[in-house]
Order: C-alpha cells, then sequence, then structure tokens
C-alpha cells in the first residue's frame, strides 16, 4: 500500500565547506551568507514551515557553530534591543525562532557526498517520510516549492522530488530525470542520473534541491557505493529505491537561485532586492544606471 503518512520533518544538509565563496566562507558558513538582510538558509527554513514542516534537523560540520547559535535566542541582543525600545526588531527575532525542541543538529564527520550527509540524519529522522531541502537553492513562485510537493504528495504518496528545465547543455551539472505519465503538478520519474555525460541527459528536467522521501533511503544509503564525482550520490540511492516505491517529479515554476555559484548569489540578491517594496526604487534605479554605464 502507498504510504502516505504525513511530512513533519525536514533535513538541511549545511556541513558543506563552501569553498567556492573563499575567503567570506572562512569564518561565516555558506548557508549563512545573506541575502538582502536574511541568511540564505532563512529562505529554506520558511519554505519548509510554510510546507508545515514541524521539525527541522541540520547536519552541520565542523565550522558551523553559527547555525546553531542562530537558531536560538540571543540574550544580550535582545536585551540591547528592549532598553532601547526596538520593538519592530524584537518581533522579527520571535517570528523566526523555531519552537523550543523543534530543531536538531547532528554532524557529518567527513565531506564523503549528498548521499553519506542525508544517511547521518537517520537516528533523526526515524521510520517516517521526511522532506530534504539543499539550501544552496533558494525559490521565489506564487506557492512555495515543498509546499506544492507536499500537495502531489499527497495524491501520489511514496516519494517526490522537485524538477525545473534547464538548457540542456547545463544538464551535466545535475540530477537529471527521465519523463512518464503525467501525475498532478508533475509526471511519474522513469530513470534518474547524477550529473549524466553531455549529450546523455534523458531530459532536461534537473532535479533542483527538494526531495520528499520514504525512510527506505536509509539501508539503501548505508551500502551505497561512491559515484560522480568520487561521492556517495543520493540519486543513486534514489535510484535503487525506485526499483521498489513509486517516483513522482512535481514541476516547480518559479525561479530558482543557485547561492552555491557567485552569479546565482548574485542573481538573489538582486531579485529578492527587487521584490522589496522597501528597497525596490532606490536599487531598481542605481542598477538601470549602473546596466547603462557597463554597456
Ligand atoms: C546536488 C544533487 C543533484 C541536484 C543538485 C541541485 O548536486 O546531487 O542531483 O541536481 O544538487 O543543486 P550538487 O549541487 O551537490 O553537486
Amino acid at each position: 500500500m502507498v504510504d502516505k503518512r504525513k511530512v513533519r520533518k525536514a533535513v538541511f544538509p549545511v556541513a558543506g565547506l563552501g569553498t567556492r565563496f573563499l575567503p567570506a566562507t572562512k569564518a561565516v558558513p555558506k548557508e549563512m551568507l545573506t541575502v538582502v538582510d536574511k541568511p540564505v538558509l532563512q529562505y529554506v527554513v520558511d519554505e519548509a514551515l510554510d510546507a508545515g514542516i514541524e521539525h527541522l534537523i541540520f547536519v552541520t560540520g565542523r565550522g558551523k557553530g553559527l547555525i546553531e547559535d542562530y537558531f536560538d535566542i540571543q540574550v544580550e541582543l535582545e536585551q540591547t534591543l528592549r532598553e532601547r525600545n526596538k520593538t519592530a526588531e524584537l518581533t522579527l527575532l520571535e517570528s523566526i525562532l523555531p519552537e523550543a525542541g523543534s530543531t536538531s543538529f547532528t554532524r557529518q564527520q567527513a565531506p564523503l557526498g549528498l548521499g553519506h550527509a542525508v544517511w547521518c540524519a537517520r537516528e533523526l529522522v526515524g521510520e517516517e517520510p521526511f522532506a530534504l531541502l539543499l539550501p544552496d537553492m533558494i525559490m521565489r513562485g506564487e506557492k512555495g516549492c515543498l509546499k506544492g510537493m507536499v500537495e502531489l504528495y499527497e495524491q501520489s504518496g511514496g516519494n517526490v522530488i522537485a524538477v525545473e528545465e534547464c538548457d540542456p547543455d547545463q544538464a551535466h551539472k545535475y540530477g537529471i530525470v527521465g519523463v512518464g505519465d503525467k501525475v498532478g503538478e508533475g509526471f511519474k520519474v522513469t530513470q534518474m542520473v547524477e550529473k549524466p555525460a553531455k549529450g546523455t541527459a534523458p531530459s532536461n528536467f534537473f532535479i533542483n534541491g527538494r526531495y520528499i522521501l520514504q525512510p527506505e533511503i536509509f539501508p539503501i544509503l548505508a551500502t551505497q557505493e561512491r559515484g560522480a564525482g568520487n561521492e556517495i550520490q543520493l540519486t543513486d540511492g534514489m535510484l535503487k529505491l525506485s526499483e521498489a516505491q513509486e517516483f513522482a517529479a512535481y514541476h516547480f515554476k518559479g525561479s530558482t537561485y543557485d547561492c552555491g555559484s557567485k552569479d546565482g548569489f548574485i542573481l538573489a540578491n538582486v531579485a529578492f532586492a527587487l521584490a522589496r517594496a522597501d528597497i525596490r526604487p532606490t536599487v531598481e534605479k542605481q542598477l538601470a544606471e549602473l546596466l547603462n554605464a557597463a554597456k
């Protein structure tokens, strides 16, 4: 029978070294770099909470202590804000504080790949379906990506991965799926391949970093051989799981910014700034001037 138990928990793999953003990431985790005025990770956590997630599981690593502090109370700061009657700022901090006991942290001790990072969360997830959100990718759309996935999951059960279309010549950078029959706002997945060699991708639908997975993925990842990039790949584990369980793809129709790359990070800042009524007028004007001057 299809498993349709509620998706309550979300896993955030945040152990990556962020070498592409050195020297910024020498002392600051890449997930804490800011897009406008929020850390990248806050956007991803907000997307999870908006989809009904109740428990946040962070797979961290050495040098990532700041992430744990960020999701806690900052007593001295709040005291100072209170003394200065900064109520708006206090309210903001209160609104993003997760409920006590609703976060868990574990460590990936060695950088062995995404599949290994997910496996590190097995005890915290337990025997229930879970969401997985890669914090490099932040999204804007009418409906949150994970929220749309949960809706599809409620119809289809099984496993759901979010996909978007990419330029065929970019397919080698991602996990790519094969396209089957239509289901809800997506389709059945017929195939999955991690970073296919140029010209061999089964479609141009790439896995955009959002997943709903069944716990049967864990024993598979426990014995998963290394794949592309000599890393334990989640996509290889999902391919194995697809022999026993259904996978549906949710076709996300918004905009995704890959904050793991410099251009994606800069574009995210511009896009989210332009979406903010308070700063759009000045940013828009000065951006136009910059672009004109650069012609
Ligand atoms: C990972 C996944 C890949 C997915 C991508 C999205 O790759 O393995 O399937 O398409 O995230 O960002 P990575 O970016 O870690 O190389």
